[in-house]
């Protein structure tokens, strides 16, 4: 039977959660960080979690999320269970929830929950009594995406900004296929609470004027606003969501051509060297070169995209350790 979800109890989404619980997992994060932005691995921090049973449920493809969950409980000593849509009784019919009922059942004292379905998470949340962790649920949300994002751009650009985790003053570009993103909604509700004035920027049917409900600013001129970013986040166009299959379609929503987005939402070379002094590149991944982003600014010295990678090691191992009680 379902009950009442206590947020405090699990991470569903930024949105409904406090700057004061945010910077928190931050700082814990940072307490974790040797220095070059890796774990730093001692005896007490590798025992932290040891005997809990950290279980991944993964109903839809990821690599940074699941790999980073799993080695940031690995990295606090707890044991991790990896369960994917393919190959579990969910292929024979099994619900998502009495998937989760069982895995807790058997042992697993937190879920780590990855759907296409926005709400999954939250729905589990309510049937199960240990913590359930949102990894991305269909367009809702992906808030540990989104602390990690906070965690490289605060790092990179520095100035306390890495002790304090405080945005204030940054312009902050979130540019492509928004209305399909869970981490847009997540790097919004995250970065404004932090300070930060955020610029969602695509054509139309993927930059909504309706974004603005979530305290962004909405603009289909990326060329308007580039000099004024401080930090860019690329995202792809999401096209398993366009009902495409998958593939790229000839021609992304609200645009002619996928040349045509390129000319006028890509993050080329051109439109990089137009950026700020000192201005950063972002991309949550994965990434299609030379669509949405071009290789040479992906991998140039702008860019953090490595480092937000990395980062995603830390946040995870925080949020583990908030909600399992170690911290
Ligand atoms: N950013 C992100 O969620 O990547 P994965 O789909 O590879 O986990």
């Amino acid at each position: 039977m379902a009950h009442t979800v206590d947020h405090s109890k699990h991470l569903i989404e930024l949105a409904s959660i406090d700057r004061e619980r945010i910077v928190g997992l931050l700082k814990l994060a940072r307490s974790y960080d040797d220095g070059a932005g890796m774990p730093r691995l001692d005896t007490a921090l590798r025992s932290k979690l040891s005997g809990k049973n950290v279980c991944n449920l993964f109903f839809e493809d990821s690599t940074r999320t699941r790999v980073s969950f799993s080695l940031a409980a690995g990295n606090l000593g707890a044991t991790v269970t990896n369960l994917t849509g393919a190959g579990s009784s969910v292929a024979k019919g099994e619900s998502l929830i009495d998937t989760a009922v069982t895995v807790e059942a058997a042992g697993g004292h937190a879920l780590i929950v990855r759907s296409g379905a926005p709400g999954a998470a939250q729905s589990i949340a309510s049937h199960v009594g240990v913590p359930v962790i949102n990894a991305g649920d269909g367009t809702h949300e992906h808030p540990t995406q989104s602390l990690l994002d906070v965690y490289a751009l605060a790092t990179a650009l520095g100035g306390g900004r890495e002790e304090s985790f405080d945005l204030s003053g940054l312009t902050v570009g979130i540019v492509g296929d928004i209305a399909s993103s869970r981490v847009a909604r997540s790097d919004i509700a995250a970065m404004t609470k932090l300070g930060a004035r955020v610029v969602c920027v695509g054509p139309v049917q993927m930059a909504p004027k309706s974004l603005g409900v979530l305290g962004c600013e909405v603009s289909s001129d990326l060329d308007g606003v580039i000099g004024e970013l401080d930090a860019v986040q690329m995202l792809r166009i999401q096209f398993e969501r366009h009902g495409s299959g998958g593939k790229k379609p000839s021609s992304p929503p609200g645009v002619g051509s996928v040349r045509e987005y390129r000319s006028l939402y890509a993050l080329t070379e051109s439109r990089a060297e137009r950026m700020k002094s000192g201005a950063v590149v972002m991309h949550p991944g994965p990434m299609n070169r030379g669509l949405e982003i071009d290789g040479v600014v992906s991998d140039g010295p702008r860019s953090l995209i490595r480092k937000q990678v990395s980062a995603g090691t830390l946040v995870r191992m925080a949020v583990l350790a908030e909600l399992l009680g170690a911290d």
